[in-house]
């Protein structure tokens, strides 16, 4: 079984490239169900969440190439069928559920296994359903499945009761072949909506105010493949923020636009961080004594939820009183267990989680939950005494491309091991 071992204590510096983000890549593969061509997905994350979703496109008909040394990813759907996925595909990795408004738009109707919940809550896709009916969508969740059929969907105004970005970007890709203009009202605002629209209108679709809480799509009859890079990936960074906040150092972090993560720069800095940026880079400094500070998870442009567990790691290691809110999602708590048995002291009151800093965390055997909990681990192993082993590492290699070998570059003592 594979395993991350750390030794912790050692100081970090020098200097990492951030991927482009795993939460942008998955949409923008999804929307190239839209055309009938090529596209060129370039300096692409080479991770395992990735890969998944080329397969379940490949399982569509589409022809997919991935070259891991040029980050690479080729996709033609000139030829698709418009059959079911494997459901055990769309359970493995919920955002293949991204395919639904795409095959929708191109096939006039699709039947997909219902993605369900995962650990860090029940999911649902209740405001996707609602979308895709107001474009005209006759749809039908039942037996573990659900149904959508429209003839042509047609524009229409959505209102979402709540900013899920995932519904946000279904109901804008289903929206970019429909007959005339869609309003997404209340959308979420993520930076990876914007890049999913910066994508969508290179191969020309009509679409405005992504990256705002209104969206407007005005319907296209055909749309051509491209190339295309997409944004940086800000939580990757926001975790390589914290590895230099958590052991006390200072690096910096290349392929960043700061404009993304303001919440974390504003918050790390009440913590009195250092954080400088320069076009395309930041640098993070922090010194030995860091303040206490409340946090609470908000859709974007709040503090990211998928950073909770990261920043909860670095709580843990500042004297003094720190509280969490997660408002997210009901069930993103899971490396307090973990953080705890790395000798945190945390107690958990419902969405708050309350943290007294402790002079240091001691390394021992712990286990990914979920994604950013097994990352939140990584960071605590980084600065805890001792060595620290960390199992169930598929968790973090879901969504970080050799994390390892990106802090063996500045100086971390963590490898991956096989026993
Ligand atoms: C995206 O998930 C991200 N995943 C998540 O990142 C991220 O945590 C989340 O957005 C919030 O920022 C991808 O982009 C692939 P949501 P998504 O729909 O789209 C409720 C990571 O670590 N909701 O914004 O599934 C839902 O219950 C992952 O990289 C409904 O009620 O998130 C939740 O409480 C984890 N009905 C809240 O919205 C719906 O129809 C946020 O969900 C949809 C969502």
């Amino acid at each position: 079984m594979k395993k991350y071992f750390i030794n912790g204590g050692k100081k970090l510096q020098g200097s990492i490239k951030v991927n482009s983000a795993k939460n942008s890549v998955l949409p923008i593969i999804a929307a190239c169900i839209l055309n009938k061509d090529i596209t060129v997905i370039k300096n692409a994350p080479m991770l395992d969440d990735v890969i998944v979703i080329c397969d379940v496109l490949r399982s569509l008909g589409a022809d997919i190439s991935v070259d891991r040394e040029q980050k690479v990813i080729k996709i033609d759907t000139r030829e698709l069928f418009q059959c079911e996925p494997p459901s055990e595909m769309i359970r493995k990795m919920r955002a293949s559920f991204l395919i639904m408004g795409p095959m929708i738009a191109r096939f006039g109707g699709f039947k997909i296994s219902l993605p369900g919940g995962c650990n860090i809550g029940t999911r649902p896709i209740d405001l996707h359903l609602k979308g895709f009916k107001a474009l005209g969508a006759e749809v039908n969740p039942q037996f573990g499945v659900v149904e959508a059929r429209a003839e042509k969907l047609k524009g229409n105004r959505v209102y979402l009761d709540f900013p899920s970005v995932g519904a946000t970007e279904n109901i804008m890709m289903a929206a970019v072949l429909a007959d005339g203009e869609t309003v997404i009202e209340n959308a979420a605002e993520e930076p990876e909506i914007e890049d999913l629209a910066n994508f969508l209108r290179t191969m020309g679709a009509k679409i405005i105010g992504a990256g705002t809480g209104t969206i407007v799509i005005e319907g296209v009859k055909k749309l051509k493949g491209v190339e295309y890079t997409p944004m940086f990936d800000r939580i990757e960074a926001g975790t390589f923020m914290v590895a230099a906040a958590i052991t006390r150092s200072k690096i910096k972090l290349e392929n960043v636009n700061e404009k993304h993560i303001k919440s974390m720069t504003a918050k790390l800095a009440e913590m009195g961080i250092g954080i400088t940026s320069g076009e395309d880079y930041i640098i993070v400094e922090a010194s030995e004594e860091l303040k206490p500070i409340d946090i609470k998870t908000m859709p974007y442009p709040g503090f990211p939820t998928d950073m909770q567990a990261q920043i909860m790691a670095l709580l843990t290691t500042v004297t003094g009183t720190s509280i969490i809110t997660e408002t997210i999602f009901e069930n993103r708590f899971m490396h307090v267990n973990e953080l705890t048995r790395m000798g945190a002291n945390i107690k958990i009151d419902g969405r708050n989680a309350i943290i007294e800093g402790i002079e240091s965390l001691s390394g021992c055997e712990v286990k990914a939950t979920d994604l950013r909990a097994g990352a939140a681990l990584i960071l605590a192993g980084l600065v805890a005494e001792g060595s620290t082993t960390i199992v169930d590492i598929y968790h973090i290699q879901r969504g970080y491309e050799e994390i390892e070998k990106k802090l063996q570059g500045v100086g971390a003592d963590i490898n991956i091991i096989d026993v």
